[in-house]
């Protein structure tokens, strides 16, 4: 099984527009971000692996968390978002260093302490032998954190855009809930089956239910929409079907329902996940 598709994906369209969006991405997932580094709670000296790290945000946390004796790596398949990940890291004057490769199969050994990731591990073809190696790269008693999506239907921020639009849409394909994507580690059992299998341990699943903020500004509804169309699954339909003029004041009028205080927050809910070597 190769991951040849996402890492064409990553390198393509879409990794420029995470990188345009990287701040409001940040933004959006700033609850997630603190309680993920409050689970791993990385160390002054420790060894970190960030697995698709993205454009950087929880790598550079790590660096100045782990201090001049330990080491913080971003491993990312994405050209755009790994040169930009480094450019941050320069302009911080962080010491993180950032890698590419597919996670899946990068090292042949490694000694972390802490193996973690913010919705960086659910786009490999064969999840098992994917968290079997990073187990490998693990030191004894290492620690797994990461978070990934719970299902669908309680992400609002993903499934609003595609109920509004629904009619403008051509039917969407059925697609298999476990293929690489966001959503594919959403039935936790079966990620528990999986990880136990890849040899983790004490498995945990912590439900954290978040206000996704995608709209703020001068004009939230409009920066809404902007983050509507360029991120998550309405934005690839859309992108696919070209029906972004007429997609623009439906999604507009639709959000309003979700302005206040001059911000538009849409439910998201991820599962927090430990576990140790
Ligand atoms: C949803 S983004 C999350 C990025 C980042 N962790 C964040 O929270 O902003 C998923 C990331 O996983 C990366 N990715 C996908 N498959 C990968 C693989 N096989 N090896 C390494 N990174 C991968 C993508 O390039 C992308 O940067």
């Amino acid at each position: 099984m190769s991951n040849a598709e996402q890492i064409d994906y990553w390198n393509g369209k879409v990794g420029d527009i995470w990188v345009q969006m990287q701040e409001r991405m940040d933004a959006a997932l700033t609850p997630v971000t603190a309680a993920l580094l409050a689970a791993a709670a990385p160390q002054p000296g420790e060894a970190v692996l960030d697995v698709g790290c993205g454009a950087g945000e929880t790598t550079l946390a790590a660096a100045l968390a782990v201090g001049e004796d330990g080491s913080a790596l971003g491993l990312d398949i994405s050209a755009p978002l790994l040169a930009h990940a480094r450019s941050r890291a320069e302009a911080l004057l962080c010491d993180a260093d950032f890698i590419a490769g597919d996670a899946s199969t990068w090292a042949d050994e490694g000694d972390f302490d802490l193996i973690m990731s913010r919705f960086g591990v659910m786009f490999f073809a064969d999840p098992g032998a994917a968290f079997a190696h990073f187990h490998r790269l693990a030191a004894p008693g290492g620690r797994l954190v990461f978070a990934c999506w719970q299902p669908a239907a309680r992400n609002l921020w993903a499934t609003f855009p595609m109920t509004a639009l629904a009619d403008l849409l051509p039917p969407q394909p059925a697609s298999d809930p476990h293929a690489p994507g966001p959503f594919a580690f959403a039935d936790a059992a079966r990620v528990a089956m999986m990880l136990e299998a890849a040899g983790w341990q004490d498995a945990t699943f912590h439900s954290l239910p978040f206000a996704m903020l995608i709209g703020s500004g001068d004009d939230p509804i409009a920066d809404a929409v902007s983050f509507n169309l360029k991120i998550g699954p309405a934005a690839r339909a859309v992108r696919d079907a070209g029906i972004g003029s007429d997609a623009r004041p439906r999604l507009a009028a639709e959000l309003g329902l979700y302005l206040a205080g001059g911000e538009v927050a849409l439910p998201g809910a991820a599962w927090l996940v430990t576990a140790r070597a």
